[in-house]
């Protein structure tokens, strides 16, 4: 018999490309989503179910977890998000969830680290605590970032604005850390592993630009932001100031270079080479 893979965090950026890579592989996939509407499409894969979850509701969980032999765990970027965590590894417990893959974070095994790694670590040591076996995912920041937070002033103003200085950056296509959980998820040999996952290069952000401006043959340049400035931006937004702070530090670590190791894991999981930044642009052109 098939075994279920429960996916959560369905309709994300990495949840999203996983619950694709799996249906190609005939497996079947049972994709946890927020809500049905924003799931609906995720139907029509094959091999793929919906099921309606909420981390904060443990009562939501019940159905979904029933005859789930493994578990993609993927929470949100919230101030709440070791909660909602602790719920899905508690039912996976109650349901005997056979093995936990988590994406968490590069950085989350740093002492004392940053706020966002804190947060993953915390979860991780309770996936370890719960006996369940596990496979840790920690990534660099995401190519697809780009996309979801910069196209629009990028296709607007041919401009995007980071408080980044020119520190380098090994980002990772979302492609590429799918491949990897795919793996995890579907083969033997990888409980209690931790695998640090980045792309094939650190990027300063003036780099990123001249990648994208060559590839869309439109100027695109990279404006160096304050922290004040950012933070004043995300404040009128309304998001949580726990959470402003956490990406604040992120920022800053990736402003002073500090992100910028490049490790050869995806090659050695999936046998291939991870994307680069300029293959993913031609991929995603439309976007920019
Ligand atoms: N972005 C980066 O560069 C980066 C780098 C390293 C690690 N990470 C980690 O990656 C994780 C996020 O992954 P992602 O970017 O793929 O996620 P994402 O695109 O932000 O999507 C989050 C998913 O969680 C769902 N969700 C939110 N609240 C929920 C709730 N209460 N109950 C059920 N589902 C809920 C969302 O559904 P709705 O949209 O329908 O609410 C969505 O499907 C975070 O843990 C982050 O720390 C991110």
């Amino acid at each position: 018999m098939k075994e279920t893979i429960l996916v959560t965090g369905a309709t994300g950026t990495v949840g999203r490309e996983i619950i694709k890579q799996l249906s190609l592989q005939d497996r079947h996939v049972r994709a946890g989503v927020h809500s049905v509407i924003t799931g609906e499409n995720l139907k029509r894969l094959p091999g793929v179910e919906i099921v309606e979850i909420d981390f904060r509701k443990p009562e939501s969980l019940h159905a979904a977890f029933t005859h789930v032999d493994r578990l993609m765990l993927i929470t949100p970027m919230t101030e709440d998000q070791q909660e909602m965590a602790r719920n899905l590894v508690d039912e996976a417990r109650k349901k005997e969830v056979k093995h936990i893959v988590k994406l968490s974070a590069l950085g989350a095994g740093a002492e004392p680290g940053i706020q966002l790694g804190r947060w993953h670590r915390d979860i991780e040591k309770y996936i370890e605590e719960s006996g369940i076996p596990y496979t840790f995912l920690r990534p660099a920041s995401f190519m697809q970032n780009l996309v979801n937070y910069n196209a629009e002033t990028i296709q607007k103003e041919g401009k995007f604005y980071m408080p980044m200085g020119d520190g380098k950056v090994s980002f990772i296509d979302t492609r590429d850390i799918a491949a990897v959980a795919v793996e995890a998820l579907t083969n033997d040999g990888h409980d209690s592993q931790v695998y640090e996952l980045t792309g094939p290069a650190a990027l300063s952000h003036a780099e990123l630009a001249a990648i994208l401006s060559e590839e869309t043959g439109r100027e695109i340049s990279f404006v160096d932001v304050p922290e004040d400035a950012v933070q004043q931006g995300m404040l009128s937004q309304h998001m949580p100031e726990q959470l402003v702070n956490a990406l604040l530090e992120l920022y800053a670590v990736q402003k002073a270079g500090k992100s910028s190791g490049v490790t050869n894991t995806v090659q050695e999981v999936t046998g291939r080479a991870p994307h680069s930044f300029r293959q993913f642009v031609r991929d995603h052109k439309e976007c920019f």
